[in-house]
């Protein structure tokens, strides 16, 4: 396999070679929303110069339209290992996972139990609890504080044969954690339950394998991983089709159209599918024989863990050096496969959003607070204190970047000593 190509990675994305108050900025706000290549940018601008429609049209921009959505479906179930009619499009993952919540909410029973676990974004827990309004009980899958790990004992003993649901995160958006979402599945479905899996914050960083996790649903969000500002879902085709969402009654009520409510983000679909040829081109370039696009896909997300497995291990030992530095979650590298290169830390004497706005002023981008994984921080007892700092790379960020993270905290350290 060819090497890592940086250079040509960083190359795509034009945000990366911008001057910001006279610095290049340092992007380590990934978990919050990536940057997009020059090609994502110019799918969405010729989309909409040369093919702005509403869809089902008998005319030729309405049929570019339909032709495009296709597109963007049969690429993203290439991007999950899935069939194109399994994929469903909506505004973001929030917004997909209510209204899944909703419709499996149709049929749930008093007394019937939902999973749900600390660790997790608010955007799985939330959907899940509104679903008490039908009588569900929501059970809470506790963490070890120590590494920020789920505790997979505790999530035997919560799932039940009353269990309908579990919703999981693949990996942590605050700490960076990736679950074993596969062992997980055969858990809940040997009592009978469905799964969620939640897996923006792991799109970026690794292969997503739907068959092979056997998920009956997850969500991801393109923004995560390079792309624009959609939602989307997976879900296995006998579910979709069984379980009524809430829909308007002339919309199609065939799968996945049903799923679907209003009009989607043409341009946004537009520019997912341009996301997913950069992925597929920089598989090509690791692995020239992949025989399709899938493979392609998957050398590339491969590559790009092994890549970011080796940011993983200079960052976290750089910040094991600073002064007054605590780091929440997996430090020790020998597991580093059950982590993406997303940090959460606090430093002694400082509020995370003064470290954020520190290293904002030098051109070092990071955020502060709770990331929405609000259990997390309650259960950390950082919540109370300003959070967490939350240091996430991707894989266009560099050695040389981190570097220059750790420079900027000693010099925020002295400045306080
Ligand atoms: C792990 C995780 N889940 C869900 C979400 C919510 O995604 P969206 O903004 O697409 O609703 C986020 C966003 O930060 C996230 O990091």
């Amino acid at each position: 396999m060819a090497s890592f190509d940086l250079d040509w990675i960083r190359s795509q994305f034009p945000a990366l070679s911008q001057d910001i108050d006279g610095y290049r900025p340092i992007f380590f706000d990934g978990p919050g929303g990536t940057q997009v290549p020059q090609s994502v940018i110019d799918a969405m601008s010729r989309y909409l110069a040369t093919s702005n429609a509403n869809a089902h049209g008998a005319f030729a921009t309405s049929r570019r339209t339909d032709e495009m959505i296709g597109s963007a479906r049969s690429a993203v179930a290439d991007f999950l290992g899935c069939d194109d009619d399994e994929v469903i499009f909506g505004a973001n993952m929030t917004t997909l996972a209510f209204a899944l919540s909703r419709a499996l909410g149709r049929s749930l029973k008093p007394g019937d139990e939902i999973v749900v676990t600390r660790l997790d974004h608010y955007a799985n827990v939330s959907p899940w609890y509104a679903l008490q309004e039908a009588g569900a009980v929501i059970r809470v899958v506790d963490i070890h504080t120590e590494d920020c790990t789920l505790d997979m004992a505790d999530l035997e003993r919560q799932l039940s044969e009353r269990t309908r649901i579990l919703a999981i995160g693949y990996a942590s958006n605050a700490v960076g954690t990736i679950n074993d979402v596969a062992k997980a599945v055969r858990l809940a479905h040997a009592v009978g339950a469905l799964v969620f899996v939640d897996a923006v914050h792991y799109a970026p960083h690794g292969p997503i394998d739907v068959r092979a996790l056997d998920c009956d649903f997850l969500a991801c969000s393109a923004y995560k991983f390079f792309g624009p500002h959609v939602g989307i879902l997976f879900g296995k085709r006998e579910h979709l089709q069984r379980f009524q969402p809430y829909r308007v009654q002339p919309a199609p009520d065939e799968v996945p159209f049903r799923w679907e409510t209003g009009t989607l983000n043409h341009e946004g679909l537009a520019g997912l599918t341009a996301t997913i040829d950069y992925l597929t081109e920089l598989g090509r370039r690791l692995s020239p024989s992949a025989e399709n696009r899938r493979a392609a896909l998957i050398a590339a997300m491969e590559a790009s863990r092994q890549y970011e497995r080796g940011l993983s291990e200079r960052l976290i030992q750089g910040l094991l050096q600073i002064r007054g530095l605590r780091l929440y979650g997996i430090s020790d590298p020998a597991r580093f496969d059950w982590r993406t290169p997303t940090v959460g830390v606090t430093l002694a004497g400082r509020t995370p959003y003064a470290v954020a706005e520190q290293l904002g002023k030098r051109g070092i981008f990071t955020w502060h607070g709770n990331f929405y994984a609000l259990g997390l921080t309650q259960r950390l007892g950082v919540e109370s204190t300003g959070g967490l700092l939350r240091i996430g790379l991707v894989a266009y960020n560099t050695i040389d970047e981190i570097d220059s993270l750790l420079n900027a905290l000693e010099d925020i350290n002295a400045a306080v000593a």
